[in-house]
């Protein structure tokens, strides 16, 4: 058996269908080591998504992993959730428990500074929400910078968006805070929508989930059947894309994810293109590269990995003949 260290990581998120399956990838795959997981508003209100996160690792048996509650808000303007997509609770569709570890009395920003200042090795930053905790993080504690790794976030896109037309839901809930990051210097990595929407949750991938004959495979199922209602009804998607779990899986095997180094800028003023990332993917402007731009994606690898996550979390047997 090859030996080698897990990778510290922190994942901020907005739980959110597809936040589960990345913590759920996170937690199942030895080759990270989650350190703790921070909440942001976005897929719904932070409320919703700290018990959401509690949910999911009570529901992963992850007891020892710190959560904390971040940002309630944007950096600046007001917030608006995707209830259309994620539904009321932000995780609709399965029967979840109620959580049952209490979320840290300490600010999600604060929770990331203490785990990354006293982490052995510099820690990499998971982001699959809004990046508002992040940016403050860089914000108020520029000393923990040198002890970052790397940023990998899901969010943006080298073309069409997903909230308007040439924004991602991440990106445009937060420009400032993406604008922040991306002229912070710091090794970063951007998932967008033109990779994730190659991850389809195809009946075939949840029948697969169910074929796991675990809670959390019913879960995974349960929630990609709702994710699909909602994807198909708002944007006439047959299958829902999973964003999330990519950035988590570009972690775990970067040759995964096909990325180019390029310049990417934040449109913060543009009247219909406000939350836009401009990527110059074909150096036109003088504009120096500031983060690996995902362009291209091994789908069915990527699948195999969180399905063999999932069954790691969730306890069932050996590799069935499908996935995974
Ligand atoms: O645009 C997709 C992204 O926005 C995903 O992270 C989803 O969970 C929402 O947060
Ligand atoms: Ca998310």
């Amino acid at each position: 058996m090859r030996e080698f260290a897990a990778r510290p990581v922190i994942i901020d998120c907005d739980p959110g269908h597809d936040d589960a399956l990345a913590l759920l990838l996170a937690a199942g795959d030895p080759r990270l080591r989650l350190l703790g997981v921070t909440t942001v508003a976005g897929n719904q209100t932070l409320e919703k998504t700290t018990r959401n996160a509690l949910r999911i690792l009570a529901l992963a048996g992850v007891a020892d992993v710190p959560v904390a509650a971040g940002c309630d808000r944007p950096l600046v303007g007001d917030l608006t959730v995707a209830e259309d997509i994620h539904g009321s609770s932000g995780l609709d569709g399965p029967d979840l428990d109620m959580p049952v570890a209490e979320v840290a009395d300490v600010h999600g920003v604060e929770l990331m500074r203490r785990l990354i200042g006293g982490a052995a090795e510099p820690v990499t930053l998971v982001a699959t929400g809004p990046l508002t905790n992040v940016a403050l993080l860089l914000r108020r504690h520029p000393e923990v910078m040198p002890r970052v790794r790397r940023i990998v976030f899901m969010g943006g896109s080298t073309d069409r968006g997903n909230t308007t037309p040439y924004g991602e839901f991440n990106i445009v809930t937060d420009p400032e805070a993406a604008d922040i990051v991306l002229r912070s210097g710091l090794p970063t990595t951007m998932i967008g929508l033109n990779v994730t929407h190659q991850a389809l949750a195809t009946t075939e991938i949840i029948a697969e989930f169910h074929r796991l004959g675990t809670r959390i495979g019913t879960v995974c199922a349960d929630l990609m059947t709702f994710f699909a209602s909602t994807y198909h009804r708002v944007f006439g998607f047959e299958h829902p894309p999973v964003h999330d779990p990519i950035a988590v899986a570009a972690v775990i095997d970067p040759s995964m994810v096909r990325t180019v180094a390029a310049p990417v800028a934040v449109e913060l003023t543009g009247t219909y293109t406000r939350g836009a990332t401009v990527v110059d993917l074909h150096r036109r402007t003088a504009r120096a590269p500031n983060a690996d731009v995902a362009v291209g994606l091994d789908v069915d690898a990527f699948w195999r990995l969180l399905m063999a996550a999932v069954r790691t979390v969730g306890g069932a047997p050996g590799p069935s003949n499908g996935l995974g």
